[in-house]
């Protein structure tokens, strides 16, 4: 079964529960795909409750370490002890604006499986790189430097930066080669359990393009942000799936 995951990234204040408990009510009620929700920090411990088990919810980063002088930072074991279940780490606008490294992002992926959080990792080429014939490469050096040591509880989500909230997509070509690239590369690192870890697509995932992307092969699921804001919206993607 596809798995959709909201990466509400910096939206939402207390009202926007509203939307978690409308989503969990839907679950609730109908067979549907899965759907995790991110919400920012402030509400993930309320975003737990008005989920009520429907909907795990998650952290958008954690530090790496467990605990510590890091002021304004939050740790994997603090997520989970706020009722998260998976954290997201390395999206590329960590990877831009807070200069996260592969090194980082590996760090922060051990220290969620550590706290017993699943752990959604991000690769993605800009679009200099996919211009330049590189978005391959750039993917494969993420995957060899972003992983954690065991894939277990792992995910990863291929977003190439250039449809980040542009409502660009690539081809179901594009998309299918670079799922298949991130397979082998994942085959390779974990043997048959890389088999088994979902590959997300990420970037520019609508209500009117979900089935397309989520019926290329190897895509297990969506990492959605903009249309994960609103119930209405994010079920609507849940059911295309
Ligand atoms: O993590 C999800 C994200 O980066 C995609 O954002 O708004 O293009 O769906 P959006």
């Amino acid at each position: 079964m596809a798995l959709i995951v909201g990466n509400w990234k910096m939206h939402g204040l207390k009202a926007s529960l509203a939307e978690v408990a409308a989503v969990a009510r839907a679950v609730a009620t109908a067979e549907l795909a899965d759907v995790w929700i991110a919400p920012p920090f402030t509400l993930v411990a309320a975003a737990v409750d008005a989920a009520g088990g429907a909907v795990p919810i998650g952290g958008q980063d954690c530090h790496h370490a467990a605990k510590g002088a890091h002021t304004g930072c939050v740790s994997a074991e603090q997520l989970a002890d706020a009722g998260a279940r998976f954290v997201i780490v390395g999206h590329s606008e960590r990877r831009a604006d807070q200069r996260e490294s592969d090194a980082d992002v590996r760090a922060k992926a051990e220290a969620a499986r550590a706290a017993g959080l699943q752990v959604i990792v991000c690769v993605g080429e800009t679009e200099a790189e996919r211009d330049a014939g590189q978005a391959q490469a750039v993917v494969a050096g993420q995957l060899a430097g972003s992983l954690p040591d065991a894939a277990d509880g792992l995910i990863v989500a291929y977003e190439p930066v250039w449809a980040i909230g542009t409502g660009r997509t690539p081809t179901p070509e594009d998309v299918a080669a670079m799922h298949a690239h991130v397979r082998a590369a994942l085959v390779d690192r974990f043997g048959a359990a890389g088999a088994g870890v979902a590959i997300l697509y990420g970037g520019s995932v609508k209500p009117d393009n979900a089935a397309l992307l989520l019926g290329v092969p190897e895509v297990g699921g969506a990492l959605v942000g903009g249309a994960s804001l609103t119930a209405a919206s994010l079920l609507a993607i849940v059911k295309a799936a």
